[in-house]
């Protein structure tokens, strides 16, 4: 198996080994001999000690070697099969043709470490099997968190040096055919397995390389599993769920993994099968489970800056395709001005996310993305197209007991004064705190939502007291 645990060993033995602070004299030896000693009981404890080290070392060298030949036989796009194949070939023929001070046992795990090496995402590998684990964050190679149940820790983990972390996040993009170096020294990419990841190399990161991956487990959290991570209570799921029947426009506004796109894909469960829905992103991470979905994905620039397919592209085309909603991931730049007119001409019932600090920050950040799409609307129009597209605006905050929850559902009443209009109809209400954690419940505001006598007229069932009523939860 990999090697982190290991690497882990072999990094704190080779502290061991060196002591900082400490010159050695010429008669030091007593000092010396019990270093020494201190070393071989180091070494020799667990894993087999010194031999351990030299495994390492010829194993770190032969990954170099491997990953260089890979690099020039251009095989680290192919499929994983091939790639296997290359790894074994490579090890045959170095056990084969080399002479390598290794015994029976460790040629034997050679080819399986290399190729857990190579294929996997080397010292992350543990990390990225712990179901537990969302996001893996590497600020420097020896520098890596993980956020495990809401809460940021740090890891023992480490890679070798920079370069080696730079060669994994070189393999990882090339998996997915895209590229990073100096010239571009920014990429943003999706997993096979539905993890997204963003790695950066300096100068952009002045201390070093970095990489950021949220992972996407094969579970998804759903509706239920929100409600018992107390991310809304069931009065507000079941007041949610009318508003996607009743094909109202929602925006999902929060921070930086505030839990929008987990939350889109909870409120997009609420979306019937028989209804046609296409969903854009910049990098695919919802996954629905209707019938009828077609996923489209934005393209980056190739390596002579061509071929780039923006959400606002896609926004276009998508509406060429008859869809019954349009899902898009979250709104970044002009593609505003597209979502807000699908929304206002027919294919309400759209849902997108967007960053933002409060459902009113959600609206001012809307309104520069719309006049990003070089359409000079002025203010007012802008406003007035957005205020009559969206209906509800709901606001997921990571507290800082570092449980996500929805701050606030709000409803998008109007115009005053070119200003929109906005009242709350739940929200999260905090009592005090209990330890770490913050006590609080989910209560209606005692606001009735202005759409509820149209739908009710509309034949749809809603008991207004037990859901909007102020002891509601
Ligand atoms: N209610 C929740 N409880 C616990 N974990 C959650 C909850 N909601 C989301 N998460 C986890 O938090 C992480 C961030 O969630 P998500 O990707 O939905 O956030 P985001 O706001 O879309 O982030 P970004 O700004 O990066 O797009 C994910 O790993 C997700 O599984
Ligand atoms: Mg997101």
């Amino acid at each position: 198996m990999t090697s982190s645990k290991d690497l882990r060993d072999l990094l704190k033995q080779k502290s061991v080994q060196i002591p900082k602070d400490r010159v050695l004299k010429k008669d030091d030896t007593a000092v010396d001999a019990k270093q020494k000693k201190r070393n071989d009981i180091v070494g020799s404890g667990g894993k087999g000690g010194n031999r351990q080290i030299e495994y390492q070392t010829i194993k770190g060298n032969l990954h170099e070697r491997l990953i260089d030949e890979m690099n020039d036989a251009g095989v680290l796009v192919q499929p994983d099969d091939e790639l296997k194949s290359f790894v074994l070939r490579f090890v045959e023929s170095v056990l084969e043709n080399e002479e390598l001070p290794l015994n029976e046992t460790e040629r034997a795990r050679l080819s399986d470490d290399l190729l857990e090496e190579t294929l996997g995402s080397g010292p992350l590998a543990t990390l990225m099997a712990d179901p537990a684990v969302t996001d893996i964050l590497v600020n420097r190679f020896d520098e890596i968190f993980v956020e495990r149940f809401g809460i940021l820790e740090s890891t023992d983990i480490e890679f070798r040096d920079e370069e080696h972390l730079v060669r994994i996040i070189n393999r990882m993009a090339a998996r997915v055919g895209r590229r990073i170096d100096t010239s571009s020294p920014m990429v943003d990419a999706r997993l096979p397995d539905g993890s997204r990841i963003n790695a950066t190399l300096p100068p952009i990161t002045i201390d070093g390389p970095t990489l950021s991956i949220r992972r996407f487990g094969r579970k998804r959290l759903s509706q239920n599993d929100l409600i018992r991570l107390e991310m809304f209570s069931e009065s507000m799921l079941e007041f949610i769920g009318i508003c996607v029947q009743a094909r109202h426009n929602m925006l999902i506004s929060g921070g930086t993994g505030s839990g929008k796109s987990t939350l889109l894909g909870a409120v997009s469960q609420s979306i019937s099968n028989r209804e046609r829905i296409i969903t854009i992103e910049d990098a695919a991470e919802l996954l629905l489970n209707q019938r009828h979905v077609i996923r489209m994905e934005t393209r980056t620039s190739n390596i002579e800056g061509q071929g780039q397919i923006t959400q606002r592209e896609l926004v276009v085309n998508a509406l060429r395709m008859r869809p019954d909603r349009i899902i898009l991931g979250e709104v970044r730049a002009g593609e505003a001005l597209d979502m807000l007119q699908a929304m206002n001409t027919g294919h309400d019932g759209s849902l997108t996310t967007i960053h933002a600090n409060s459902p009113r920050d959600a609206f001012a950040r809307l309104e520069t993305m719309v006049m990003m799409s070089g359409l000079e609307l002025p203010s007012r129009a802008i406003r007035e197209q957005m205020v009559s597209a969206i209906n509800f605006i709901i606001h997921v905050r990571r507290y800082d007991d570092g449980v996500r929850r929805v701050e606030r559902i709000s409803e998008v009443v109007g115009m005053e004064n070119q200003t929109p209009q906005m009242q709350d109809i739940f929200e999260f209400k905090q009592s005090g705190r209990s330890g770490n954690r913050i006590v609080g419940q989910h209560v209606a505001t005692g606001i009735v939502p202005r759409i509820v006598d149209e739908l009710i007229s509309r034949g749809i069932a809603i008991n207004k007291q037990g859901l909007f009523g102020r002891e509601s939860r």
